[in-house]
């Protein structure tokens, strides 16, 4: 069984500052950190996590290496893929030692276990807050599929191609996505769509797949399906998502902090 934690949007601002003027963004990624590494004993073993983009606010170099040093307590190996606050120059830099980032191009990798293949991509575009996957990008995901045989498949990206109803998030969503969905929906064997950028649990169709968005580590964008909505964060507890290859690929939501319990429901038997 192979198990894949994904951290989303961890909006790293500079030491000492809050995102947006509100929120406390490292606080909440040292949580996660903690929470994982509390949970591992009861959920692992976990073979990677993957944080789908947004991982700093600015995508300064300081931002990066503040990131780099919360996460450094975390007791799994992970990858990261960029989301429109990046910037890759200073994110590809800060990885620069890793093996899964490319020295250049797009921030597209993949990794590939005995019961799954984990396919990641750069969904990002310099300066724009909406979503695009070049033809570069779009022949990586084709070529590494064709490899598969139809081995189950988790493909990684920052923007979600499906809309939400939230209609401030929904304009920044992945551009030209036909291409993408008939790549998708055109594999034999079980696939789901990895997101994040929307910062709330969501499941959605797209063509024959399941796209399946991350809550935010710290902030959630507010629950407002109204049109014209003001464009909100909620402060509403942070979260992962736990993806295993058990019958299909299952996904649980771990929400991040310190909660009560666990207690035994009869405790006197
Ligand atoms: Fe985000
Ligand atoms: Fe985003």
């Amino acid at each position: 069984m192979t198990r894949i934690i994904q951290i989303s949007d961890p909006h790293i601002v500079p030491n000492g500052q809050l995102a947006y003027g509100q929120v406390d963004t490292a606080a909440a990624l040292a949580s996660c950190v903690k929470t994982v590494n509390r949970l591992l004993p009861e959920i692992g073993p976990v073979d990677l996590a993957i944080v789908t983009g947004d991982i700093t606010d600015f995508g300064t170099k300081e931002e990066y290496q503040l990131f780099h040093e919360i996460m450094e307590p975390l007791k799994l190996p992970y990858r990261a893929i960029p989301g429109n606050h990046d910037n890759v120059v200073n994110m590809r830099a800060c990885f620069s030692d890793q093996s899964w980032m490319p020295s250049t191009g797009p921030i597209n990798w993949t990794i590939e276990f005995d019961d799954l293949v984990l396919i990641a991509l750069d969904s990002s575009i310099p300066g724009q807050a909406h979503g695009h996957l070049s033809e570069e990008t779009l022949s990586f995901l084709v070529n590494t599929l064709e490899r598969q045989n139809g081995l189950p498949a988790l493909v990684a990206l920052h923007h979600p191609p499906i809309t939400t109803g939230i209609e401030k998030m929904d304009i920044q969503n992945l551009r030209d996505s036909a291409k993408l969905e008939a790549i998708l929906s055109g594999y034999p064997g079980e696939l789901r769509l990895i997101c994040g950028h929307v910062h709330r649990n969501i499941v959605a169709p797209f063509g024959s797949k399941i796209c399946q968005i991350a809550p935010g580590v710290s902030h959630a964008v507010s629950m407002d399906l109204r049109p014209n909505a003001p464009n909100c964060l909620t402060k509403e507890p942070g979260g992962v998502l736990l993806h295993e290859t058990r019958a299909g690929i299952v996904t649980h939501h771990i929400p991040t902090g310190q909660f009560p319990g666990p207690f035994l429901f009869y405790p006197d038997g």
